[in-house]
């Protein structure tokens, strides 16, 4: 099936089955690496993308889904504002350590921020919520997201940027282990491990 859509702002044009995962387009017919393959079947979010500035994963769209639409990654993001600032506070405040959720986590906060940029912990919690990170725990990535949101709406200078701008009641403990990982962080469904097989985790890459 002929396809033409637009990704990253840019027309392109496909030949792939109508029902070929967009997921699987994207990495394979267009080169777009951040957008990780761990369930496969719409559970973990590391394939997060923007379909029409909406966050959806990229596994359970089908390529005819996509004729004509707007698809966005974080290759297509806006340089500087929310994505900046998202992976400044991602990197310095712990909330990246494989990093293999990394791009669907700024995937989904990204979208979060353009409609509402003063989120609460809560509206920040539904928004990943469809996002699994099985190295980090929860806190760090909420913590995160409420930074960046602070930093747009103070409009800080960048050199001004610090994890120590959070109040010390959002603070993490030193060293997150795997025990961190305490239920009241993870996803209500599932987070287990598994979905993320190994053969999908690479080093570290945001
Ligand atoms: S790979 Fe798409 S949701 Fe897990
Ligand atoms: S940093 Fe989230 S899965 Fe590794």
């Amino acid at each position: 099936m002929n396809i033409s859509f637009i990704l990253n702002n840019i027309k392109v044009n496909t030949d792939v089955p109508g029902d070929k995962p967009l997921l699987r387009v994207l990495r394979e017919d267009f080169d777009v690496k951040s957008v990780k393959e761990g369930c496969g079947r719409g559970e973990c979010g590391t394939c997060t993308i923007l379909l029409d500035g909406v966050p959806v994963t990229s596994c359970m769209v089908a390529a005819g889904q996509v004729r004509g639409r707007n698809v966005t990654t974080l290759e297509g993001l806006e340089s500087g504002g929310y994505v900046a600032d998202l992976q400044q506070v991602f990197k310095e405040s712990g909330a990246i350590q494989c990093g293999f959720c990394t791009p669907g986590f700024i995937m989904s906060a990204y979208a979060l921020l353009k409609v509402n940029s003063s989120p609460d912990r809560d509206e920040i919690r539904q928004a990943i919520s469809g996002n699994i990170c099985r190295c980090t725990g929860y806190t760090k990535i909420i913590d995160a997201i409420e930074l960046a949101a602070k930093y747009a709406e103070r409009n800080l200078p960048e050199e001004n940027l610090s994890w120590e701008d959070l109040p010390e009641e959002h603070l993490p403990e030193e060293n997150l282990s795997g025990e961190d990982l305490s239920k009241e962080h993870l996803p209500e469904e599932n987070l287990s491990g598994e979905h993320l097989s190994e053969e999908h985790l690479p080093g570290g890459n945001l």
